[in-house]
């Protein structure tokens, strides 16, 4: 039993005394999850060490993995840096509340527990209504991996985060299932130009109308992973065997591998009706339709007790880089 207690929060509107004991936990120096647009966040006060040190710990995450810093605007998002560049003001002022992570220079006050280490810090206001009033509620800033145990899929409910992380957290804010479903966009703003460091629902094209990235980021090479710690990691990985099938070519594999597989041990995910002897875990129309279920079908997958979970690939542009760029560290390793 999860020993967390569970805040239902109106994720139109929140009620700011409903959330009350959340901020004061927060302030406390306590664990507490709460929804944002993208995932779960697993939040604690970013300007005190012991808490964030509780993150890691709880996370089971390694040590070296920054962590993102939420606030409810762009001018209290900048104080724990050294402030914004030109670059960051214009991408703020597009995105901002919204999927969308900074990179800049951090303030010098900024616990080396939340840089792991490093010069820089990553800072993001969300677009969620009730991660909005919880922010200005608690009146510090929060730092807020996603609510899951490190490498396991991200959360994108309530019940998600309490299945994981229940006796490790003091509050669980439930706002309901996250509408985007895949982390932020994080971006490399000290520069001139951006450098995608992680893909997600701000695509390229739409910060490219902004401002032209520059290559690198998401898929560079190893050398250049110092830039992205996180990106080294294990990643978003259920207890089944995830492969990622060419579009057009996942109901023929899946098929394939259930004539010499155990009864049911085969799922999938595609476009297109299960083949027989396989077990259809869920369908979509297009990559905009699987995102915000990816994580969730993920997680079905593993409750359905599959061993081999087939999905069908998307396109790569727009959302849909997102999309593989998570399949495919689920599908890693
Ligand atoms: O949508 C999201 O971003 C969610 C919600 C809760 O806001 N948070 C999230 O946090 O996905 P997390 O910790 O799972 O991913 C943070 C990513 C990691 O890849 C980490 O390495 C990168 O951001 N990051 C954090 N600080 C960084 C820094 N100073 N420089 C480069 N990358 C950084
Ligand atoms: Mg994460």
């Amino acid at each position: 039993m999860s020993r967390a207690r569970r805040i239902v929060a109106d994720p139109a509107g929140p009620d700011p005394d409903q959330l009350a004991p959340a901020a004061a936990a927060l302030r406390a120096g306590a664990l507490v999850a709460f929804p944002t647009e993208t995932v779960y966040g697993l939040g604690a006060n970013a300007l005190d060490p012991d808490a964030v040190a509780r993150i890691f710990h709880a996370k089971g995450r390694p040590a070296d993995n920054p962590v993102i810093v939420h606030a409810p605007d762009a001018a209290t998002a900048w104080r724990v840096t050294t402030g914004p560049t030109p670059l960051a003001e214009r991408l703020a002022a597009r995105f901002w509340p919204g999927p969308l992570t900074l990179v800049l220079d951090a303030a010098p006050e900024m616990p080396r527990a939340a840089t792991a280490g490093l010069d820089s810090v990553a800072v993001r206001v969300p677009a969620h209504p009730v991660a909005l009033a919880l922010l200005r509620a608690a009146g510090v800033p929060v730092a807020a991996p996603s609510a899951n145990r490190s490498g396991r899929p991200s959360p994108t409910t309530a019940d998600h985060v309490l299945a994981e992380l229940g006796d490790a957290i003091a509050i669980v804010v439930d706002g309901g299932p996250c509408a985007v479903g895949l982390e932020s966009t994080v971006v490399d703003a000290r520069g001139e130009r951006p450098v995608i460091l992680r893909d997600g629902a701000v695509t390229r094209e739409a910060i490219a109308a902004v401002a032209e990235p520059l290559a690198g980021g998401t898929g560079a090479a190893p050398a250049d992973l110092a830039a992205s710690p996180g990106t080294r990691h294990r990643h978003y990985a259920p207890a089944c065997r995830v492969l990622v099938a060419p579009p057009d070519g996942a109901v023929a594999l899946a098929r394939e591998l259930a004539t010499s597989a155990a009864p049911g041990s085969i799922g999938i995910v595609s476009r297109f009706p299960a083949p027989a002897g396989v077990r259809e875990i869920g369908r979509f129309r297009d990559a905009a339709d699987l995102a915000p279920r990816l994580f969730a079908l993920l997680r079905s997958a593993e409750a359905a007790g599959v061993a081999t979970l087939v999905v069908e690939g998307v396109p790569e542009d727009g959302i849909g880089r997102a999309v593989m760029d998570r399949l495919r560290r689920a599908g890693a390793g």
